[in-house]
């Protein structure tokens, strides 16, 4: 037997067949390899860095970092609650939301069972569907949006949960509060549903400006529906390297979830830091004015050099380019920019680039420019 061969077959069947997870290219090792300096604008991060507030609560956090954390999060998790009119049982902090994905998939799904998403939605939703031993279905979007006639359509007598990402990641489409709630009373009571509102303070920011009703998740919380909505410290508040997500849903299942989760997972330093961001109302106003600056000049000049992005509800751009993507972004990383590629997510020939300060999206157009040799006016 060779090496490789010797172990495999002590993995169950379902988990052999997962791929990795392919994460943005961390900046040393995207020098290392195109031998220059190099921006990173591929995981939707907040170029501002974190919260100077969060910052500031770090610091003192980290002096007792001798002691475990609160396990429950209980500060946070009772700010959180308050902040949104729900009460703290109606709350789960974890070491991120994409920690919550997984433990929605182990506590709802099994093999035989199923869970419900859109193509091109996020990489995690069939990651955690498939390592709890459950089959994902994926539906075909209408255009580049998901199109949740059809997903209900898809949803059958084995399907446990369903999950929608408002705004969707990698597309950056979004559907409205009256869309959600037809989807909602058409899915049976059996189904959970997990509205994943990551870029929700993006979105919020958009719907205010272009006129729209964008969600009103938590309302279907109050009313005690099979609802859990996902939100997270990673992308407007700057927190993305801390780890801290949470979700908002029925008692009775985030207590299951609880179980599964490991003890002490959010840390002490995670926990205060993410509070201190929740009053850092100037660092979040910054951050989103600059987003709106930078989708408009990215859409513009992307447009410019010939291509079509997708309007954006987020923190960034969807764009096909026609041909190799994963073949492109390496060009564009040998100019000093780490975009994303979405050839492993499937989607072969697109790039999402995450909206960075105005230097960070004029380097990011001279990179695409030079490493497609297309003309551009600055
Ligand atoms: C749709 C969506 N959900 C969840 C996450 C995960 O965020 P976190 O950093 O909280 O795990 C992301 C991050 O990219 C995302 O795009």
């Amino acid at each position: 037997m060779k090496p490789s061969d010797s172990w495999k077959h002590l993995v169950p069947d379902h988990l052999r067949k997962l791929g990795p997870y392919t994460p943005g290219k961390p900046i040393k090792q995207a020098e290392k390899e195109s031998g220059v300096a190099c921006i990173k604008m591929a995981s939707n991060e907040n170029p501002f860095g974190p919260s100077p507030q969060a910052l500031e609560a770090m610091h003192h956090a980290a002096l007792e970092s001798n002691l475990y954390p609160d396990n429950d999060a209980t500060e946070l998790r009772v700010q959180l609650a308050r902040r949104n009119g729900l009460e703290p049982d109606q709350v789960l902090v974890t070491d991120g939301s994409t920690v919550l994905l997984d433990l929605i998939a182990r506590t709802l799904l099994a093999p035989s069972l199923n869970a419900v998403t859109s193509a091109r939605s996020f990489i995690v939703y069939l990651i955690a569907t498939r390592a709890a031993g459950g089959e994902l279905i994926e539906v075909p979007m209408r255009g580049d949006s998901y199109d949740l006639d059809a997903i209900a359509d898809a949803v059958n007598e084995d399907t446990r949960v369903v999950y929608l990402a408002n705004p969707n990641n990698p597309t950056g489409t979004l559907f409205d509060a009256a869309a959600t709630r037809r989807f909602l009373d058409r899915v049976p009571q059996s189904v959970f549903v997990v509205i994943d509102e990551a870029y929700y303070d993006f979105a919020t920011h958009f719907a205010k400006q272009r006129n729209v009703d964008y969600s009103h998740s938590l309302d279907y919380v109050r009313e005690g529906r099979p609802v859990i909505v996902l939100r997270t410290f990673s992308k407007a508040h700057g927190l993305a390297g801390l780890r801290v997500g949470y979700g908002f849903g029925p008692p009775e299942i985030l207590a299951y979830l609880e179980r599964l989760r490991t003890a002490f997972s959010v840390s002490a330093v995670a926990e205060a830091a993410a509070i201190a961001a929740l009053d850092d109302t100037e660092h979040i106003r910054k951050t989103l004015e600059n987003n709106d600056q930078g989708v408009q000049y990215l859409a513009e000049k992307l447009k410019g050099l010939g291509y079509q992005p997708v309007p954006t509800w987020a923190n960034f751009i969807y764009f096909d380019v026609g041909g190799d993507a994963a073949a492109l972004a390496k060009r564009i990383q040998a100019e000093g920019v780490i975009v994303r590629s979405l050839a492993p997510w499937g989607i072969s020939t697109a790039i999402r680039v995450t909206v960075g300060t105005p230097e960070q999206n004029q380097r990011f157009i001279a990179a695409l420019a030079k490493a497609t040799d297309r003309a551009t006016v600055q």
